[in-house]
């Protein structure tokens, strides 16, 4: 089943909140979801011990660039989706979990630095589908966007992207404490108690609109046998 990637070349873009939100939205309507945490930080794996759970939900925390591809074909067979959260750098690891992706996520928050990480992402990609002569399937999510106002950085990234004729989800995920908070008590955004977070239902109404922006592009794309090209090089 679909495997959707999250990267930028940037720390601090949103790569990790916004892929443990698709991934307790996703499981919050029953279905089986994956997580490879290929992030150094390991957020994710911290989060999947806390004692709040959610069902659903596997998170696999060791991988190495020459196993990634095969433990993701792997996962595609007993999960519904495969979501993986990536560093914020270009390695292998990255290349390697790019190349057997149906849609690659790039958040990119509102400054100029971030868009440079994603622009260099951007640019990965164009060389893995000359490589693997496929196209690989990416989208732009703005994150961390003012609820209230639209900064001038925020204008200045969409104006770049515009310019890149690059697929953008209308729904930006918004700075909210509730989308932190995740990463303290553990399970997703039912969970939390509104009397303590607050901004509960707009972060469920964000995450919603947002889960279902990416579901709508996320479907399997049938792979060529290419992907132990970049075994050799680890
Ligand atoms: N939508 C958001 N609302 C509030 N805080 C956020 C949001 N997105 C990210 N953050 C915070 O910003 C920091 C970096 O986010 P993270 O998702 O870890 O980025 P990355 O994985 O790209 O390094 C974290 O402290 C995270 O809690
Ligand atoms: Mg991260």
């Amino acid at each position: 089943m679909p495997v959707i990637s999250f990267a930028n070349a940037k720390g601090g873009a949103g790569k990790t909140t916004a892929a443990l939100l698709l991934a307790t939205e996703v499981a919050a309507r029953g279905k089986r979801v994956t997580i490879f945490d290929a992030d150094p930080q390991k957020w994710i794996s911290k989060w999947f011990e806390l004692p709040r759970t959610c069902p659903g939900i596997s998170v696999v925390s060791e991988m190495s660039p020459a196993s990634i591809t095969e433990q993701i074909t792997h996962a595609t067979e007993y999960s519904d989706y495969v979501i993986v959260d990536l560093e914020g750098t270009e390695n292998l690891i990255v290349a390697n979990a790019l190349s057997v992706s149906d849609l690659v996520v790039v958040p990119i928050q509102g400054s100029s630095m971030d868009a440079r990480g994603g622009a260099k992402i951007l640019t990965l990609i164009k060389k893995l589908e000359k490589i693997v002569r496929q196209d690989i399937k990416h989208c732009v999510v703005l994150t961390r966007t003012n609820a209230a106002v639209t900064t001038r950085a925020m204008k200045s990234v969409q104006e770049f992207l515009s310019t890149q004729n690059i697929d953008v989800l209308m729904t930006p995920i918004v700075e909210r404490a509730a989308f932190r908070d995740l990463f303290e008590f553990g399970g997703g955004l039912a969970n939390l108690d509104a009397s303590v977070v607050s901004g509960v239902a707009k972060a469920r109404e964000n995450a919603a609109l947002y889960a279902a922006e990416i579901l709508e592009r996320a479907i399997t794309v049938p792979k060529k046998r290419w992907y132990n090209i970049f075994k050799r090089a680890s």
